[in-house]
């Protein structure tokens, strides 16, 4: 049945980014890039490719330029990278990059252990890397980290969220991301502070990036559906985290969140089927499970076999209800036929 809410959503897939960031041992770039192309045919609205980061700070992206440079476009495919300064805008504008995205954090903690700087020097480097997208005629989107709450400070204040936006919407950025880097959100919080930022902005593309860290991620995700949100991050078998965010664990999964939205009957537009398949192929690339619950089980009506010795169990039950049948009523008897 299809809910009166049904809406069109826009599924971003950002595995080879936040997914790949996290993970220990380095995928080899000719995988990555195979990934991405695997990737690219399933349905998504945008894949983050890579981040033009310093290679210090995220050795499993340092071939950020040869992925960029080495996927394959498909047609209706935006394929960003998070840029943290200029230096990255500047390497993403080499790359030919289709849409920069951002970092920050509402959180001056979370800022100055993820990208060394406090939020005033982020905002002005930002904002240099926004002219220069102008320049270029590059759309930008502006991720802001810890939106929720930050594993170091505590509560993060709605109004620094709502602020950050605004500043960044002034500075004509097409959208940003409202992002739970390590799963603090929960579904009423959720639906609160992207009611305002929506409200206070209208024409700014927003989206809702969760991780999974305490189990509240597609509760989160329904949430925001619920508040107007239409745009979602998600990563491939769950993998992701910020490396600089202490506790951070993963994304919600693409294959899970892309089945629940499906079953509420919204559309995506995302192959489930093809997910999963990319999903085992990604856990053959990191090398251990994937926690993501749909690459498991399958949707709801991937149907099983019965449990071994059914046919006998069906034969007796058929003797017994044929038994039943002959034997005579007596009063009161309620059996069928
Ligand atoms: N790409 C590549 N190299 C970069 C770079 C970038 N975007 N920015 C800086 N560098 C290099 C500089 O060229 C310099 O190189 P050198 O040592 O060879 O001279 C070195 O990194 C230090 O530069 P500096 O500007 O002092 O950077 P920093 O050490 O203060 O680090 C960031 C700042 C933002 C570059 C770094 O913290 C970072 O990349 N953070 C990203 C973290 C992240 O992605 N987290 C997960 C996503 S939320
Ligand atoms: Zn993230």
């Amino acid at each position: 049945m299809r809910p009166s809410n049904a809406r069109r959503l826009l599924i971003n897939e950002v595995a080879p980014r936040d997914g790949l960031q996290m993970e220990c041992s380095f995928v080899e770039t000719a995988d990555k890039i195979a990934l991405i192309d695997r990737l690219s045919q399933l349905g998504y609205a945008k894949i983050e490719a890579t981040s033009f980061t310093s290679p210090k700070a995220i050795p499993a992206l340092r071939d950020a330029a040869e992925v960029m440079l080495g996927l394959r476009r498909a047609p209706g495919v935006i394929y960003t990278a998070l840029i943290p300064n200029v230096r990255g805008g500047e390497r993403a504008v080499e790359c030919g990059v289709d849409e920069f995205n951002l970092v920050m954090s509402a959180s001056e903690t979370h800022n100055l252990a993820n990208l060394r700087m406090f939020r005033e020097q982020s905002f002005s480097q930002l904002a240099a890397v926004i002219e220069l997208a102008h320049r270029h005629g590059t759309p930008v989107n502006v991720s802001v980290s810890c939106c929720f709450g930050c594993p170091m400070e505590g509560e993060i204040d709605p109004a620094v969220v709502l602020g950050l936006v605004s500043r960044f919407a002034a500075l004509d950025v097409q959208g940003v991301t409202l992002c739970d880097t390590t799963g603090m959100a929960y579904p009423s919080q959720v639906a609160s502070l992207c009611r305002r930022v929506l409200d206070a902005n209208p024409g700014l593309e927003v989206t809702a990036h969760f991780h999974n860290t305490r189990a509240m991620g597609l509760a989160n995700v329904l949430a925001a559906v619920d508040a107007g949100v239409t745009r979602f991050d998600v990563s491939l078998g769950g993998i992701g985290g910020c490396p600089y965010a202490p506790g951070a664990s993963g994304n919600v999964a693409t294959e899970d969140v892309a089945h629940m939205l499906a079953c509420e009957g919204h559309e995506t537009g995302v192959d489930l089927n093809g997910v999963i398949l990319a999903a085992a192929e990604l856990e053959r690339l990191v090398g251990h499970d994937l926690t993501s619950q749909v690459f498991r089980s399958g949707p709801r009506l991937k149907l099983n076999s019965p449990p071994a010795g059914f046919e006998e169990i069906r034969a007796r039950a058929t003797r017994m209800a044929e038994g039943a049948a002959d034997a005579p009523r007596e009063q009161g008897d309620t059996r069928i036929g």
